[in-house]
């Protein structure tokens, strides 16, 4: 018996050694200079477009003009080229970092109170549905401009994957239903988008196949045009007249005059982590640095979770606060984005917080709790050479605007709605805003969305996620994970919490808060509401700089799919 127990031990023993000697061996061949590759995107279509770019030796860059391409055609509820977003990068040659600045502009022709009645009143659902609703699109020129600027491949090649998809189509499943039956209305209201997005004009059955030749065709244009094959000519002038047959008030100076810019991104550090984010017209970068400079004055690990759930919750409140007041478009107002991300401005919130009382948010402008967030889309992408990349992008609510000009395939965004439309009245995500976020020709509406690196000398995250106002307090709660050591698995799983100032409000993901944790909370004064569904869609990757290795995760919340290739 015990020499048999014995035996058995030294086998096991024998084994685990050589299973060490492997894992070195392994380690030794994917090389410490060529790191893993890997993609963590919203939809399985998507990232195996990207993968497909980085075999036929595309880079990081060139792989996210291939999973934008391709989630703007699989994913029509979240992003595409009728929308915008932004696209933070990192060049491993020179460490070159960069936002893309893609957000969509408001049309020239756009005043300040378009959405208000003759008595001054906002008219529902006009910044949501219909032409109305959108603003000039970004996506298209942005794509444009990371391939020419940063990618190795022509875009003839990377928009290929994407051609394909639109050409052959893709199977509905259960969770483009959800979105649809969620927007089914404002989708039946236009005939080119029931035509295309719905079968028989209602929700498709699971696995019928959404074909879309005409934005084949677009695509097409823009990978042998450039972006003339979308701002000017053919498309454009369908775009405009769609627009305009529409109710809308687009122009083709609009689409000549739209430009991609450059931004230095946000920064900042939270434990000796170096924070790479979002640049306004986006607010993630402020408000996120804001929160963590917030909560670097607190032992969060040392904290009981009360504690530490209360002094989280504090500090989103306060930074929720500053965005409403200062942020908006960096190119029409000066916006105090030093100050607010500096430390004194922060030991002054800091100060602010009792330990053992909510702090009332009564006295600042009103916000309203925010819909479900289940649309726009986010990816995250590592080459093997450490380029990398993080980008969310947008068409706002699930389906944009739910209008597409006919002969387009562009089915438009309805990012009007970020603006605030009148100072103090919330939008679809109850956030309100000042003047530095009102209407302007021109001008780009205030962003939550926060493509985010976070780094030390050991290695890199590389995360962000969709879920409109949300988004924000989401990315904090991955890096206080990332922090105390959470890998990407467990920064997308995280059960999620939010307080965004006014509504006085703590909503919370079933499974976030235990009973003795709501009790200590309620205790404290906050006011707490229990979420009927999870939100959020985060992609992330984990890049060990000693090792080379790559690690990814996509959100059990969504159908994404996370890849890790072992070198170019
Ligand atoms: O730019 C923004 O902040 C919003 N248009 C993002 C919308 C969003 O994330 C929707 N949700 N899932």
């Amino acid at each position: 018996m015990f020499t048999e127990s014995l035996k058995r031990r030294r086998l096991l023993t024998g084994a685990f050694l050589l299973s060490l000697i492997l894992v070195f061996l392994l380690a030794g061949c994917t090389g410490r200079t060529q790191g893993q590759a890997a993609i963590a995107s919203s939809h399985p279509l998507a990232t195996a477009a990207g993968m497909e770019i980085l075999a036929a030796g595309g880079n990081a860059f060139d792989a996210a003009v291939a999973v934008s391409a391709a989630l703007a055609v699989v994913e029509p509820y979240g992003s595409g080229l009728g929308g915008g977003g932004f696209w933070l990068l990192h060049r491993a040659a020179d460490a070159f970092e960069t936002m893309v600045d893609g957000r969509e502009r408001a049309p020239l022709a756009a005043t300040r109170d378009m959405y208000l009645d003759a008595g001054g009143e906002v008219v529902s659902g006009l910044s949501i549905n219909g032409p109305l609703a959108a603003a000039i699109p970004g996506e298209p020129a942005a794509l444009v401009h990371i391939a020419e600027r940063y990618g190795r491949l022509p875009l003839k090649r990377t928009l290929e994957p994407a051609i394909r998809l639109a050409r052959h189509g893709f199977e509905v499943d259960p969770y483009y239903n959800r979105l649809v039956n969620f927007r089914l209305a404002a989708m039946q209201a236009d005939t080119e988008t029931a035509r295309l997005f719905l079968q028989d004009n209602a929700t498709p059955t699971v696995g019928h196949r959404i074909v879309q030749p005409e934005l084949a065709a677009t695509l097409e244009a823009l990978a042998v045009h450039g972006r003339d094959g979308f701002y000017a000519g053919r498309v454009a002038e369908q775009l405009v007249d769609g627009v305009r047959r529409g109710g809308g008030i687009w122009t083709l100076e609009d689409l000549t005059q739209y430009a991609v810019v450059e931004r230095e991104p946000v920064t900042g550090t939270y434990q000796g982590l170096r924070m790479v984010s979002a640049a306004p017209p986006s607010s993630g970068g402020v408000v996120l640095v804001t929160m963590l400079n917030i909560l670097s004055g607190f032992p969060l690990q040392d904290l009981d979770e009360a504690t530490r759930t209360h002094v989280i919750i504090e500090a989103m409140r306060r930074a929720y606060r500053d965005r409403a007041e200062f942020l908006g478009d960096p190119d029409f107002t000066d916006l105090p984005v030093a100050r607010l991300t500096g430390t004194a401005h922060a030991a002054g919130l800091r100060e602010s917080i009792q330990p053992e009382r909510a702090t009332p948010s009564g006295a600042l402008p009103d916000m309203k709790l925010p819909a479900e967030g289940r649309d726009t889309t986010h990816f995250s992408i590592l080459d093997s050479e450490g380029n990398r990349v993080a980008a969310t992008l947008s068409i706002n609510y699930p389906f944009g605007a739910c209008f597409t000009p006919p002969g387009t395939g562009v089915l438009l965004n309805d990012e009007m709605d970020d603006f605030s439309a009148k100072p103090g009245v919330p939008n679809v995500y109850g956030l309100v805003g000042a003047e530095a976020n009102s209407i302007a020709p021109g001008k780009r509406p205030l962003s939550s969305m926060s493509p985010t690196f976070v780094e030390n000398r050991d290695g890199v995250a590389i995360l962000g996620t969709p879920g409109g106002s949300r988004i924000i307090t989401m990315v904090l709660l991955a890096v206080l994970d990332h922090a105390e050591g959470g890998t990407p698995q467990s920064l997308v799983s995280l059960p999620r919490f939010h307080h965004q100032y006014l509504p006085d409000m703590v909503q919370y993901e079933v499974g976030a808060f235990d009973d003795d944790l709501v009790g200590a909370l309620q205790a404290r004064g906050h006011v707490l509401k229990v979420l009927d569904a999870p939100y959020g869609n985060m992609q992330a990757i984990y890049h060990d700089r000693k090792t080379g290795r790559a690690s990814a995760a996509s959100d059990p919340r969504g159908i994404g799919l996370s890849e890790v290739r072992p070198v170019n």
